[in-house]
């Protein structure tokens, strides 16, 4: 699947965004090893600490489902129809993809449409990190 065709997956996952509270709306598309896309949305809560990013949910439902394996993520957020900027993803998310990505191969494409995006490596986002490794 090519970067377009992912960042449209995350286009129609904010579109199953519940953020009645901050009105912030993500969509999240992860590439899978097998090919697979899983997507995933923002989902708050009344009790706001509960809320869940979109990469998150993504990632949780991609591993209950028993992939492993990773290539990238496109995400797309934003307060208004269509994102006006680029949605970074926080830095509990970032902790997440570290636990399955490759920190040098992991793609992180930030998205405001089809054709207006930047990508970056996990690495990039994350240098320096603490993962599964550090622990062998
Ligand atoms: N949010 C995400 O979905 N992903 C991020 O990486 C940053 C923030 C959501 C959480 C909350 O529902 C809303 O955006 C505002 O913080």
């Amino acid at each position: 699947m090519d970067t377009k065709d992912l960042i449209k997956e995350a286009l129609n996952a904010r579109n199953e965004s519940y953020a009645p509270y901050s009105r912030f709306r993500v969509g999240a598309a992860l590439l899978c090893l097998d090919g697979s896309v899983i997507k995933g949305c923002n989902i708050e809560n009344s009790s706001y600490g509960l809320s869940n990013c979109a990469e998150r949910t993504a990632i949780f439902k991609a591993v209950s489902e028993g992939r492993r394996g990773f290539e990238a993520i496109a995400i797309a957020g934003g307060m208004e129809d269509e994102p006006g900027d680029y949605a970074y993803p926080c830095g509990a998310c970032r902790q997440v993809m570290r636990e399955f990505c490759s920190p040098e191969y992991f793609r992180v494409i930030v998205a405001k449409s089809i054709n207006d995006y930047r990508e970056y490596t996990l690495k990039e986002l994350l240098p320096e990190s603490f993962g599964p490794d550090s622990l062998i």
